[in-house]
């Protein structure tokens, strides 16, 4: 890789989600909570270049590893994006996302009059289908725009 082509700064310690398609990064940052009060130190190049997508987006957090539930729910919006876990500067481990039978927490139900949206807390679990999640409470079905319903915070 030639120089002009280094957007943002390698990171020491982390996870770098490269591989994301382009548009998705501000999706990917509400997954993984990440906003003004988050406190974490988080780098975002949007729009380059790639020869498998035609635009990727890449995201690093550093000093943080993800959670399954995480990345089971990018798996939803960035389905080809690849997790790099890095050491010391060095990727120590590089795997792609798969998509999950379930996920839990992270995202809503939409139907207001679901268990989960009351005000007893009880995670969200939805089924992943070839075409979108259903709850497991109410059955309710969500097929487009998936990261409309991810919980920010
Ligand atoms: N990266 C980083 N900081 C490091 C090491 C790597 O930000 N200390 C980033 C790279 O810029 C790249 C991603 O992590 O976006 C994966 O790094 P690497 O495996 O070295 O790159 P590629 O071989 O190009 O990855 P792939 O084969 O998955 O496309
Ligand atoms: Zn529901």
């Amino acid at each position: 890789m030639s120089d002009h082509e280094l957007r943002v700064s390698k990171i020491r310690d982390g996870t770098v989600i490269d591989h994301i398609a382009g548009g998705q990064a501000l999706n990917v940052l509400a997954i993984l909570g990440v906003d003004a009060a988050s406190g974490d130190t988080v780098s975002v190049a949007m729009d380059v270049p790639s020869d498998r997508l035609g635009t990727k987006d890449i995201v690093k957090v550093e000093g943080r590893e993800l959670s399954q539930d995480e990345v089971d729910v990018l798996s939803l919006i960035a389905p080809a994006a690849t997790i790099n876990i890095v050491r010391d500067f060095d990727v120590v481990e590089k795997h792609r996302v798969e998509s999950p039978e379930e996920v839990v927490g992270v995202l809503s139900c939409p139907n207001r009059h679901c268990i989960t949206t009351g005000d007893e807390p009880v995670d969200t679990r939805f089924d992943v289908l070839g075409d979108g999640i259903r709850c497991q409470y109410c059955e309710t079905i969500v097929r487009e725009e998936i990261a409309d319903h991810i919980v920010v915070g």
